[in-house]
């Protein structure tokens, strides 16, 4: 099943979210206005908004509200993407080029803000203050972990823990998040909310841990974004965790530096991949997986509910 078709229900809802993302950014800026639109326009699966509005469904689900909070998810999301790939030296994202690639890392850093201050812009529709301070706090979290990934670059004595601890900031959080605003936004009682927040967490552990995994499987062309450069670039992820508790693999790896030959970084990809390191890292996306199922659970039946739950599990079997 398409993704899509896991929220059919929801159509009309989502195009209109597609149509106010468009609308939104409208920069006076001509560069700007190009290069968000270029990001915006390569697509993506837009699992953030989707996830705001199915949280929503537990509550006074209310379009004109839901709206401004959907949207803003993917703008942050969207622009943590286009500073991302400044900070991994990425050109490709989404199948086209990325925005520093196109035009250059310094157009990149001010669409990235752009993008942000547009999200914050939205919010202010949101008559709530707990919601704004979810939401700057999550910020925080992103950079912090984005920068804790900076300091751990090739410091091959990290634990998994350190990794966990690490993605749990840089991604697993504004799913977490979305799940959160949502249910705040349509006044979903607390004890719902907090369980909703609790699934977006999960979920979003097994996203990362899948694109960490992904990084090691899949290709350039399935992805959409380059493939294979996590390691080269010191991106030490769980694959490589699992792989290094083998003696002989931790000495190949500690050998890993920036400038080494495609060939050799090659020989080290591959014994990764032979070591039985990637169903390590399966099992442990799926435990998450399990534990945001069993979350789900305990919220009262409905389609929204059916929804994540389908949603939850093509997350956990995602190719892309
Ligand atoms: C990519 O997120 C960055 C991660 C947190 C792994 P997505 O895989 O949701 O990217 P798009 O929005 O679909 O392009
Ligand atoms: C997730 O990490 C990016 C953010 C949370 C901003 P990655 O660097 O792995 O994301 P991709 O693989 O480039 O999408
Ligand atoms: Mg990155
Ligand atoms: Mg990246
Ligand atoms: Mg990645």
């Amino acid at each position: 099943m398409k993704i899509k078709m896991m929220y059919s229900f929801l159509n009309s809802d989502i195009n209109l979210i597609e149509k106010t993302l468009e609308e939104t950014i409208k920069a006076e800026s001509l560069l700007l206005r190009q290069a968000s639109m270029h990001t915006l326009q390569a697509g993506g699966k837009r699992i953030r908004p989707v996830f705001v509005l199915l949280a929503g469904k537990f509550g006074d689900y209310d379009i004109n509200i839901m709206k401004n909070v959907a949207v803003a998810l993917e703008l942050i999301h969207m622009g943590s993407l286009v500073h991302d790939d400044v900070i991994d030296d990425a050109d490709l994202r989404r199948g086209q080029p990325t925005v520093k690639a196109k035009w250059d890392s310094q157009t990149a850093m001010y669409t990235g803000d752009f993008v942000f201050a547009t999200a914050l812009n939205l919010m202010t529709n949101i008559d709530k203050p707990a919601a704004h301070k979810i939401l700057a706090n999550t910020m925080v979290e992103v950079t912090v972990g984005e920068i804790q990934q900076i300091k751990d670059k090739y410091r091959f004595n990290q634990t998994l823990r350190d990794y966990l601890r690490r993605i749990k900031r840089k991604t697993a959080l504004l799913i977490a998040a979305s799940c959160q605003l949502g249910a705040i936004a349509a006044n979903v009682e607390e004890s719902i909310h907090k369980k909703l927040y609790l699934f977006g967490y999960f979920v979003g552990m097994s996203f990362q841990i899948t694109d960490d995994i992904l990084d090691f499987t899949a290709t350039e062309k399935e992805l959409g974004k380059p493939a294979g450069s996590d390691l080269l670039q010191g991106n030490i992820t769980a694959p490589v965790l699992f792989a290094m508790k083998k003696e002989e693999i931790r000495k190949q790896v500690e050998k890993v530096h920036e400038h080494m030959p495609s060939s050799e970084i090659a020989k080290i990809i591959s014994l990764i991949k032979q070591s039985g390191a990637i169903d390590q890292s399966v099992a442990l996306s799926e435990q998450y997986l399990n534990k945001a199922l069993a979350v789900l659970e305990e919220l009262p039946a409905n389609k929204a509910k059916k929804a994540l739950r389908d949603i939850a599990k093509f997350i956990g079997s995602r190719k892309f």
